[in-house]
C-alpha cells in the first residue's frame, strides 16, 4: 500500500469506524477523503485522527462535510476514488424504531446514492458496513452468512437492503462490493453520549462516573463483541483482496466468542477497577428486554477467515483493554 498510494472514499469519516479507517488509511501514506454530516459524528474525532498521523499525513486528508442522501454529494465524493468504504448511516435498532423514516433516508436511500456515484465514478472496490442484524430471527448459532432470518426493527431491513442493492449492482453493472456484517464493535472514540449510545462506553462512561449501568433483561443475553482493530483489518482485506472469489460477497466481521451482557459488566467493572482504584463500581440495575433486540449474536468468521485471509487480532478482552485505556483518558 506504501508503495502505491491509492485515493480512498470513507463514508461516515467522523464517526467511531470511519475515524479508525481514516486513521489508519492515512498512516500507510494512503490519500484520504472522508464524508460526513455529523449526523452521530464528531468533529471531535478528525482532530484527534489528525493528532495521532500528524499534520504532514493530514495534509493527504480531505473533508467533506456533506449528507450522502444528496446523489450530487456522492459524486463529488466518489471523484477519482479508487476504493469506496461505507460506513455512513445511521445505526441503533431503537432509534430506526423511533423514526423509521430518518434511518431509511440516510441508511436505505444514501446507500443506493453511494452505489450510483461509486459506479459512475468507476471505483474499483465498494466495501460497506452490512450488519449482524441482518440474521433477525434466525435461530441458529453461531451465525452463518447464508442463513438470515426475518428482520427484526427497520435498521435491519435497511441494512438487509444494501446487501441486496450491492448484490444487483455487481450483476447487473459490475461493480464489485464487499458487505462485511460487523458485530457489535467497540473501541476508542465510540460516543458513550445520547439516547443510543451502544452499551460498552455507555458503561465505562457510567463506571468511570460512579453511576450505576443498566441492563435490558436478565443480562444472558449475548454478543460477539468486536475490537474496532479488526473491523479496519477487514475493510483493508476487502478493499484489497486479489481473489475474484472473495468479491460481491458479504462476511460476518466478528470475534467469534460470545459475551452475555452480565460478564461483560464484570470484565468492564474489573478492568476500570484496575485503572482506577478509586472507582465504587455499583450493581447493575435490570429492566425490561428492549423491543428489537435479538437475543444471542455469535458469528462463525470461517467464511472470511477462508477468502480473505482475516484473522482478527483482538478478542473482546484484548480489545477492552485498549478501549477502556482511552476512555479512562478522557473522563478521569
Ligand atoms: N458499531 C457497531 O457495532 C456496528 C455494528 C453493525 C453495523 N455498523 C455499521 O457500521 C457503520 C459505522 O458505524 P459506527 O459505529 O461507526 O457509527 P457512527 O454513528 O459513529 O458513524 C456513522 C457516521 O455516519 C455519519 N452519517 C450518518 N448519516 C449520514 C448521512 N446521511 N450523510 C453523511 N454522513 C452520515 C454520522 O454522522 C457518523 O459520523 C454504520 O453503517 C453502522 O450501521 C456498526
Amino acid at each position: 500500500m506504501r508503495d502505491v498510494p491509492r485515493r480512498w472514499l470513507v463514508t461516515g469519516a467522523a464517526g467511531f469506524i470511519g475515524s479508525h479507517l481514516a486513521e489508519t488509511l492515512l498512516a500507510l501514506g494512503q490519500d484520504v477523503v472522508g464524508i460526513d454530516n455529523f449526523a452521530t459524528g464528531h468533529r471531535r474525532n478528525l482532530d484527534e485522527v489528525r493528532g495521532i498521523v500528524g499534520n504532514e499525513a493530514w495534509a493527504r486528508f480531505t473533508f467533506i462535510e456533506g449528507d450522502i442522501v444528496d446523489l450530487a454529494t456522492c459524486r463529488r465524493a466518489c471523484e477519482g476514488a479508487s476504493f469506496v468504504l461505507h460506513q455512513a448511516a445511521l445505526g441503533s435498532v431503537p432509534r430506526s424504531l423511533k423514526d423509521p423514516l430518518a434511518t431509511h433516508a440516510a441508511n436505505a436511500t444514501g446507500f443506493l446514492n453511494m452505489l450510483v456515484a461509486a459506479r459512475d465514478a468507476g471505483a474499483q472496490r465498494f466495501v460497506y458496513a452490512a450488519s449482524s442484524s441482518t440474521y433477525g430471527d434466525h435461530p441458529a448459532l453461531p451465525k452463518v452468512e447464508e442463513n438470515i432470518g426475518r428482520p427484526l426493527s427497520p435498521y435491519a431491513v435497511t441494512k438487509y437492503v444494501n446487501e441486496l442493492y450491492a448484490d444487483v449492482f455487481a450483476r447487473s453493472y459490475g461493480l464489485h462490493s464487499v458487505g462485511l456484517r460487523y458485530f457489535n464493535v467497540f473501541g476508542a472514540r465510540q460516543d458513550p453520549d445520547g439516547p443510543y449510545a451502544a452499551v460498552i462506553p455507555l458503561w465505562v462512561r457510567n463506571m468511570l462516573r460512579g453511576e450505576a449501568c443498566v441492563i435490558n433483561g436478565d443480562g444472558e443475553t449475548s454478543r460477539d463483541f468486536c475490537y474496532v482493530a479488526n473491523a479496519v483489518q477487514a475493510n483493508l482485506l476487502a478493499a484489497l483482496t486479489a481473489s475474484d472469489d472473495a468479491l460481491d460477497q458479504v462476511y460476518n466481521v466478528a470475534v467469534g466468542d460470545r459475551t452475555t451482557l452480565n460478564e461483560l459488566h464484570a470484565l468492564i467493572g474489573a478492568m476500570v477497577r484496575q485503572s482506577r482504584p478509586d472507582c465504587a463500581i455499583a450493581a447493575a440495575q435490570h429492566r425490561e428486554f428492549r423491543p428489537g433486540d435479538v437475543r444471542h449474536s455469535q458469528a462463525d468468521i470461517g467464511k472470511a477467515r477462508r477468502l480473505l485471509a482475516y484473522a482478527p487480532t483482538h478478542d473482546v478482552r484484548a480489545g477492552l483493554q485498549e478501549a477502556i485505556g482511552w476512555y479512562v483518558g478522557r473522563f478521569s
